[in-house]
């Protein structure tokens, strides 16, 4: 006879061979559906729930939740929040995600839980009335974009058409237009968010302005940021494009960039990427600048270094933010690591930068098990300038603006290398490394880490390194909130113990960086 396990506990009280972990988290899932999100709960082997999981850009971030919950509005995460938080001892462990660009795994997904998708609420709307957008976190930014080029009015936000919006602006947000008008989310009039409460509330300048300050930068300590008021700036096109060079040009980029970086404050349109990007495919290394003027002027003096290098290929043209981000768009669909640092602006960092680079690419083709893998190293400018305008805005918590005022920090740089003087103009380090081969997981992820290890090393030896860590670009396995500074990490754990007593942010929703993971 076949006894079910049902039958068999009526029968001879045996409770069924289930683990309670996988009970309690399959409680959390029927508990969302009858709290009043039936139709919004997706489970394993169905197509919503493979496309959710499949949407994530990189592959090894994308994790097998018990359930995943689809809101469409703000009173849908609201139910869904008060619903995981109402069962016993926060068993129900989330996740949340929007465009699901982080590029470690557990921090916009989770096993053994259930994950918030906020990818159903992805409209733009413009409103005339007051020149401000409304954007909801689930948007990717080609359709911000879009939805706004009919009213000639943008935002400054993604440089990748498919980036996410959610993470993104409370992470900072380093944009085309960060010269002109300070970070993504230095933009941002109004953050409504669904606290762990499940309360809806709005964030801005009048209203809890004090979370309003901290979600600038602040990322997910506080609630589910849904929906995000952005100021708009004229729909100007830019000049823009990638220009692609021969390896051979590296010193002449690197004094270029040097000059440049050194020099924004004094042409606030001019923006620039620098990419060194190696394929094991081709087996070739290049140079590729993103050089992005943000009104319509060709060859601008500020971009002349750059444009006066022989180039091989390039696409510069007139064209608005949504044309120019088709462009910017690296591979989905691989496994990713990115490691991030901040330096002074020393020419000889950026040298070290691209000899690391040369160095991991020989490594890396040493070590790999397979041939479709990608050593990035991307440099980008970080200078004081980005800072005031920050703070002209009213200030968010990154803590940029610090490094203006420590003049013991500088003057002890100077002393160490006088060539350091200009130290407070930053340059932001990228290693982005990507494969398709699982097996080399361990290798591509030690390379990364290393790499910003020897680098950080290297300027500390040269009075050149600095503490701040960009947080939407950086690894789990660093601290970048630890980076903002003792300031905003203690004004940072206030605000998050305010408005979540209960620490519902901090410990049933795990993934991500936390304001409990800093040392006090
Ligand atoms: C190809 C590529 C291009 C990029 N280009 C840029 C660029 O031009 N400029 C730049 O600054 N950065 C860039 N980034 C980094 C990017 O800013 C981060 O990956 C950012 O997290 C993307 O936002 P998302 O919505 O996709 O994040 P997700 O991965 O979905 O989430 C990131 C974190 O934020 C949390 N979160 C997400 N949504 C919410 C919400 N609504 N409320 C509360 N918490 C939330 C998640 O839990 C997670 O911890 C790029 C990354 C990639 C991979
Ligand atoms: C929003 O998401 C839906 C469902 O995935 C999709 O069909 C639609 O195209 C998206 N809209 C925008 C503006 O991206
Ligand atoms: C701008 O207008 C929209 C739509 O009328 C409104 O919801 C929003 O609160 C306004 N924002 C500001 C900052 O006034
Ligand atoms: C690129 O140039 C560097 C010198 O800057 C050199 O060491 C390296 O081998 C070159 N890489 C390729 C693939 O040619
Ligand atoms: C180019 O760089 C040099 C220093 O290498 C500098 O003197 C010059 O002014 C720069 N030109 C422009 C147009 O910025
Ligand atoms: C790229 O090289 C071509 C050919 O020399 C030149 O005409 C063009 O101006 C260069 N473009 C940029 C953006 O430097
Ligand atoms: C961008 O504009 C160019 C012309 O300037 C055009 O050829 C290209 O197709 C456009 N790309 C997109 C994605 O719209």
């Amino acid at each position: 006879m076949h006894i079910t396990p049902a039958i068999s506990v009526l029968l001879f009280g045996i409770l069924p061979e289930v683990s309670s972990a996988t009970d309690t988290t399959n409680n959390c899932c029927s508990a969302l559906e009858k709290g009043g999100l039936a139709n919004r709960v997706v489970y394993p082997n169905s197509g919503a729930y493979e496309k959710s999981v499949g949407s994530y850009w990189a592959e090894n971030v994308q994790l097998d939740p018990i359930c995943i919950v689809q809101p469409r509005s703000a009173r849908d995460v609201s139910l869904a929040v008060s619903t995981l938080t109402s069962i016993e001892n926060g068993a129900c462990k989330f996740a949340v995600r929007s465009g699901g660009h982080t590029t470690w795994a557990g921090a916009n997904d989770i096993s053994n839980g259930v994950t918030i998708d906020l990818q159903m609420m992805n409209s733009t709307t413009y409103n005339k009335n007051n020149g401000t957008a409304s954007i909801l976190p689930g948007a990717r930014w080609q359709s911000v974009y879009k939805a706004l080029s009919p009213y000639d009015v943008t935002v400054p936000g993604g440089r990748g058409g498919p980036v996410g919006v959610g993470g993104f602006l409370i992470g900072g947000g380093n944009t085309f237009h960060t010269a002109r008008v300070g970070f993504g989310c230095d933009n941002v009039e109004n953050f409504e968010v669904v606290l762990a409460s499940g309360d809806i509330i709005n964030a801005n300048k009048g209203s809890h302005a004090d979370l309003y300050k901290a979600l600038k930068g602040g990322s997910i300590n506080y609630g589910v940021v849904t929906k995000y008021e952005m100021k708009t700036i004229p729909g100007d096109k830019l000049w823009g494009g990638l220009v692609v060079y021969a390896n051979s040009t590296t010193s002449q980029q690197l004094s270029a960039a040097h000059h440049f970086i050194n020099n924004i404050h004094k042409d606030h349109y001019a923006s620039w990427i620098g990419m060194w990007e190696y394929s094991a495919q081709t087996d070739t290394n290049v140079i590729a600048n993103a050089l992005e003027y943000t009104k319509p002027v060709a060859y601008p003096k500020a971009l002349q270094n750059f444009t006066s290098i022989p180039n091989t290929t390039d696409t510069m043209r007139f064209a608005n933010m949504y044309n120019l981000t088709q462009e910017l768009v690296q591979a989905s669909g691989y496994r990713d690591v990115f490691t991030t640092g901040t330096f002074g602006n020393d020419l000889k960092v950026l040298e070290q930068t691209v000899k690391i680079h040369n160095s991991v690419i020989e490594k890396a083709k040493a070590a790999a098990k397979s041939k479709d893998w990608t050593v990035d190293t991307i440099i980008q400018p970080w200078p004081t300038l980005f800072a005031e305008h920050s703070q002209k805005r009213g200030g968010n918590v990154l803590g940029l603006e610090r490094f203006d005022e420590n003049l013991f920090r500088e003057s002890y740089s100077s002393f160490l290398s006088p060539l350091c003087s200009s130290s407070d103009t930053k340059t932001e380090v990228l290693f982005d490394y990507s494969w398709k081969n699982a097996a080399d997981d361990d290798l591509f992820n030690e390379l990364a880490r290393s790499a910003l290890k020897e680098l950080t090393a290297y300027s500390k030896s040269i009075g050149a390194d600095n503490e701040y860590i960009y947080l939407n670009y950086a690894d789990g396995s660093q601290n970048p909130l630890a980076g903002y500074g003792p300031k905003n990490v203690e004004y940072i754990r206030r605000i998050a113990k305010k408005y979540d007593s209960e620490g519902v942010f901090q410990t049933q929703v795990p993934g991500g960086f936390k304001i409990s993971e800093v040392c006090e």
